[in-house]
């Protein structure tokens, strides 16, 4: 089993205009004036830019007062590319309403949890389920359709920009009244709702809907269940406001429509599992994360995430950065080198569209020192050589297109059981859902193994080894599904705080880990989690941190027990056999070195083969496959040269390589070779 059998996959190819992949970005032209975009233009053709994002902001220019529009400005604009050759992704300008609006409308401005209100003068400053917000961005939405719908530059439509990026929560009254009829249509009666909530406790029990509020300000904390649905209710409105903006551009427009996901690290506002389906193409934005240890990690697991939201087809990257970003504490620049690794980092993982955020450098506003594809100091700069080799680089990789990423191994993640597994007032707050699954991500991208990332609940048939870490929300349909796989002869590796709660967020008794007891032979009957910086000895001279349990036996053999302290002797790392197939569980956090030793020992076992080892640590190996060719990636994070025995035709050099390979520090080589047809 060396690859995997997703769904059907939303895209096997973007299309968009191009035979190849698309390499872009986006575009403001508003910024400048019309002798620049001329400049622009003839630049962009030199970089070999295919498609610009426009409009994205253009509400001001393009409505300047109340129902009064001047299309004058993109007219111009959509005409010089579309005479350059180049495709528009047309933005709707919804994202930032105009300050006539908000003046207009003050009510419609979004209201934090405190019940203070927000004021205009950034952007995505409206509420979500605003009417009168909905009312007017549909009115341009409709504006712009009618316009550019049949115009032959346009290739896709982007709805808003990164919808809930700022204003996913909102506390105002008609945010209430939404939520309030949000929980009408999920429990339509209110003893539904007071059971889901486990009301009886504090006596929070609602006699009517009405009584009902969003998880506003509290003394003390908040109903969880509460806080959930109204993190479930969040995601739920930004997806509606998706497809009302959608359902207008469909009537006057056939081509694709989608919006821009934020699938990162700092973002958990959206359920992107439950927008997938209503996008003709998945797009993503992401941006390195310096806060983060490993960023090159976590861009690896956005970019997989991302593949697992397209069913494994190809999927654009809507935005990412030449350099640096302006709005982490630090902004790094990036090192020769690492623009092309990090834009070759996503193209590994399934991206078959490329864009940056943004083509020209502002030099007003926030985002002025914000790096793009022609920086401040123009032509004369190493970012532009860079992009223009970029460039053409992504035009010779247009031999991609329909090819898939190999993978063996499924990890479980859902935005959904990060709301739940985060909530307050849980065992220890040092627990973080997405550092456990980084954890997990990362030892097996050390190990160069391919990885699809999936749904809870979403089929793993065909998958070797499927590996679940703190699922702590589980419904038992999704639970199920992961017991099937492993009895029907699949590998499981499950880690501490899985199976704890059903969708109510209600503990499901008779011991933990609840739903997954059975699977994994195990019984905990409590908690007991490390105090700060608090580690405990493992038998396999390893330490466990963080989290530590009295696993009982039932069934399952211990691989690794906890050698001090209360638990010594008892088992922190455990075996089952499961019908078919085995179950591993871990109930602590495991060392880095330790937590790659057992993961190589659960692959193995699963006849899993690890990719990476001739490499060396810091060396990101990637497959993409189709019947003829398979596309080996090599990325080098380090700063010392590795070497690997990869041969074939190396695409970035141009050449052939064989034998022995040298990559330079920060290199990055993408090598064809021929598969042997058996
Ligand atoms: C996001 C937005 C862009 C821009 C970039 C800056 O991705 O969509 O408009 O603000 O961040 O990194």
């Amino acid at each position: 089993m060396d690859t995997n059998t997703l769904p059907a996959p939303a895209t096997t190819a973007l299309g968009l205009g191009t035979t190849g992949l698309v390499f872009g970005c986006d575009y403001n032209p508003e910024q400048w004036t019309p002798e620049v975009w001329a400049e622009d233009v003839a630049l962009m053709r030199e970089a070999g830019v295919n498609l610009v994002a426009i409009n994205v902001f253009g509400w001001s220019h393009v409505e300047p007062r109340p129902g009064e529009y001047d299309f004058s400005g993109l007219d111009t604009v959509i005409e010089l590319l579309h005479q350059a050759g180049i495709g528009v992704n047309l933005g709707t300008g919804t994202a930032s309403p105009p300050p006539w609006l908000t003046t207009l409308h003050p009510e419609m401005l979004p209201m934090v949890a405190d019940g203070t209100r927000r004021f205009p003068g950034g952007r995505q400053g409206f509420c979500p389920s605003s009417p009168v917000y909905r009312s007017h961005a549909l009115a341009l939405v409709r504006a712009t359709a009618e316009r550019y719908g049949q115009h032959p530059a346009v290739r896709l439509w982007h709805v808003s920009n990164e919808l809930g990026c700022h204003n996913a929560y909102c506390f105002c009254d008609v945010s209430a009244d939404a939520f309030r009829d949000w929980l009408r249509a999920r429990y339509a009666d209110v003893d539904s709702l007071n059971a889901a909530w486990g009301t009886a406790f504090w006596s929070q029990r609602y006699s009517a809907f009405d009584e009902v509020l969003p998880p506003r300000a509290t003394l003390s904390f908040v109903n969880p269940a509460q806080t959930l649905d109204f993190d479930r209710f969040s995601s739920d409105q930004l997806l509606d406001h998706h497809r009302a903006e959608a359902e207008v551009i469909r009537q006057h427009s056939a081509l694709p429509v989608t919006t821009n996901f934020m699938v990162a690290a700092h973002i958990t506002a959206l359920d992107y599992w439950s927008w997938a389906d209503d996008m003709d193409v998945i797009a993503n934005d992401h941006y390195l994360d310096h806060r983060l240890d490993r960023p090159e990690v976590e861009l690896a697991f956005a970019a997989d995430t991302t593949r697992g939201l397209a069913r494994g087809g190809a999927w654009m990257l809507m935005e990412h950065s030449t350099g640096a970003v302006n709005w982490q504490p630090r902004n790094l620049a990036k090192a020769p080198g690492q623009m092309l690794r990090n834009t070759v980092g996503h193209i590994a993982r399934g991206a078959d569209a490329v864009c940056f955020f943004q083509w020209r450098a502002s030099v007003q506003g926030t985002e002025k020192f914000h790096s793009a594809l022609l920086p401040h100091a123009g032509r004369d700069s190493r970012t532009w050589d860079e992009v223009v080799a970029l460039g053409s680089l992504v035009e010779r990789l247009g031999e991609l297109r329909g090819s898939r990423v190999v993978a063996d191994v499924a990890v479980v993640f859902g935005w959904e059981v990060q709301w739940a597994a985060d909530l307050e007032a849980h065992p220890t707050g040092d627990l973080r859902y997405l550092e456990q699954v980084h954890a997990l991500y990362g030892a097996l991208w050390d190990l160069g193994v391919g990885v699809d990332v999936v749904a809870p609940g979403a089929p793993l048939d065909g998958y070797a080894v499927v590996v679940v870490p703190e699922l702590y929300l589980v419904r038992d349909e999704h639970a199920a599904v992961i017991d099937r796989f492993v009895a029907a002869g699949g590998t499981a590796l499950v880690t501490f705080f899985s199976g704890i709660v059903d969708e109510r967020d209600a503990v499901r008794t008779g011991g933990y880990p609840g739903a997954f007891r059975h699977l994994l032979g195990v019984h905990v009957d409590e908690f007991m989690p490390l105090p700060v910086g608090g580690t405990l000895a493992l038998s396999d001279g390893s330490r466990g941190s963080l989290w530590s349990e009295p696993v009982a036996l039932r069934g399952a053999e211990a691989v690794t027990t906890y050698a001090e302290g209360p638990l010594d002797g008892m088992p922190a790392v455990t075996r089952n056999t499961h019908g078919g197939g085995t179950a591993w569980y871990v109930s602590t956090v495991l060392e880095d070195d330790a937590r790659r030793a057992l993961l190589r020992r659960v692959l193995d076992g699963a006849g899993v083969r690890a990719g990476a080892a001739p490499a060396g640590d810091g060396v990101e190996v990637v497959r993409r496959r189709d019947d003829d060719h398979e596309w080996v990636f090599l990325l080098n994070h380090t700063d010392r040269t590795v070497h690997h025995d990869e041969s074939g035709h190396e695409l970035v050099g141009d050449h052939p390589v064989a034998g022995r390979t040298a990559l330079a520090p920060g290199g990055t080589h993408i090598i064809r070779q021929d598969r042997k047809r058996s």
